[in-house]
């Protein structure tokens, strides 16, 4: 289910909302809540809230949590059961909160409490994002093993790569604690993947001054790291997303609104089609001895068939669901057909335009005539064959 959702403006003021993303925190719950609450009752009486969102934690933390309010009024608990993430829980809690400024801090006393006051006192000092830093003076992680100190490190390298602009104005863009001021990022459309909630906000928000205090990365006490292969993946799929809706490329692409990632499912899809087409090819005329042209066209045919189950199933898949009566598959795969068939005829014309007017190498000339025809036969196609048409 896509989280994206906008931060809204106060309606009652606080100046404080905490979010603590748990999943499985049953052992650490009680001791971050007390601890947290006793920090900030002195900090902040009665100007702050303290949110615990849990995932419906199997060990059921949120249960525990909840328990806890009367004793602590101005902890309360969002238990989500339909999503799971850590930077959507986060998302979800800011959007709930009634706080001017945002904090995130984990819920396994890895990151320690008592640097929220540093972090509460630069944002009151101006700055939009004050961020808990491990590579800052005073910063530090505990025993890492020399695998994790070189993920995170390599992480952030391929961050300064695909995202330059944004990762380089911290010196720790994979901490998960920190505090931004709500009006920095009201209004702007979060759409995190994983676990880096902070280049989300580096990425969309109207960052000016930045502030970081330095802390070193506890030992769990209780329970065990979350993080998996998996959010290195989605770290990666975060970034190029960011890459491509945010800054020059986002308002370029919002311009021309190109759905690049439907885009490369398109292409993906044509490589079969090509094995397909040339393992055929080779059935039709080696070993069934047809003639080269009648082998090439049912090859061409049996490849045009294969793109059109690919693309229906996968590129276009989350369209052609609600259309899966046997009529209109058979229309979309008849339009699939006549579209590919004209794309094949504007091949063969520009092949010969590209040759004989602007002398180009013939290799060179067939592989602009490619490119150019699929992205005609995945436009016309997008607009025509896929297109999204009103439920009778
Ligand atoms: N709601 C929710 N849903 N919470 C989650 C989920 C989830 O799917 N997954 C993890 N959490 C909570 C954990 O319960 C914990 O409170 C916090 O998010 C961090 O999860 P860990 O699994 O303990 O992460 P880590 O310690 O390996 O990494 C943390 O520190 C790194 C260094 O700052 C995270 O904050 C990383 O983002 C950060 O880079
Ligand atoms: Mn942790």
């Amino acid at each position: 289910m896509d989280s994206a959702s906008h931060i809204s403006r106060l309606s009652v003021p606080t100046h404080l909302s905490l979010i603590v993303p748990t999943y499985n925190e049953g052992g650490n719950i009680e001791k971050i809540i007390r601890i947290l609450s006793s920090i900030l009752d002195e900090a902040l009486p009665n100007d702050y809230e303290l949110i615990i969102v849990d995932d419906d934690s199997p060990d059921r933390t949120w249960e525990i949590a909840q328990a806890l309010v009367t004793e602590y009024p101005h902890v309360w608990v969002m238990r989500r059961q339909a999503e799971r993430g850590l930077s959507t829980a986060v998302i979800r809690g800011w959007q709930a909160a009634q706080g001017e400024v945002l904090g995130v801090i984990d819920g396994d006393l890895q990151h320690p409490p008592e640097v929220l006051l540093k972090l509460l006192a630069a944002i009151d000092q101006g700055a939009d994002l004050a961020v808990a830093s491990r590579h800052v003076e005073e910063g530090g992680v505990s025993d890492w093993s020399i695998v994790r100190r070189f993920l995170s490190r390599g992480a952030q390298m391929l961050g300064l790569v695909i995202l330059p602009r944004a990762i380089s104005r911290v010196s720790d863009p994979m901490s998960g604690y920190f505090m931004v001021r709500r009006s920095a990022i009201a209004g702007k459309l979060m759409n995190p993947l994983g676990y880096k909630i902070l280049i989300e906000v580096l990425g969309r928000g109207d960052i000016e001054r930045i502030a970081e205090a330095g802390y070193v990365f506890q030992e769990r006490e209780e329970g065990e790291s979350k993080v998996t292969w998996k959010q290195y993946k989605e770290y990666i799929h975060h970034l190029v997303r960011l890459r491509f809706s945010t800054g020059r490329l986002g308002r370029i692409r919002q311009r021309i609104d190109f759905p690049i990632g439907r885009f490369i499912r398109f292409i993906l899809v044509g490589f079969t089609g090509l094995a397909v087409d040339m393992g055929s090819l080779y059935l039709l005329y080696d070993v069934l001895g047809l003639g080269l042209t009648r082998s090439a066209v049912l090859a061409a045919e049996l490849a045009i068939i294969n793109n059109f189950f690919w693309n229906d199933l996968w590129t276009f898949g989350d369209i052609s669901k609600h259309q899966q009566q046997r009529r209109k598959v058979l229309k979309r795969l008849a339009k699939f057909n006549i579209i590919c068939l004209m794309g094949l005829i504007l091949k063969v014309l520009l092949l010969n335009a590209l040759f004989n007017s602007l002398h180009l190498n013939a290799y060179l000339a067939n592989f602009l005539a490619i490119i150019a025809v699929t992205i005609w036969n995945f436009w016309i196609n997008l607009k025509l064959s896929w297109r999204v048409t009103e439920t009778k």
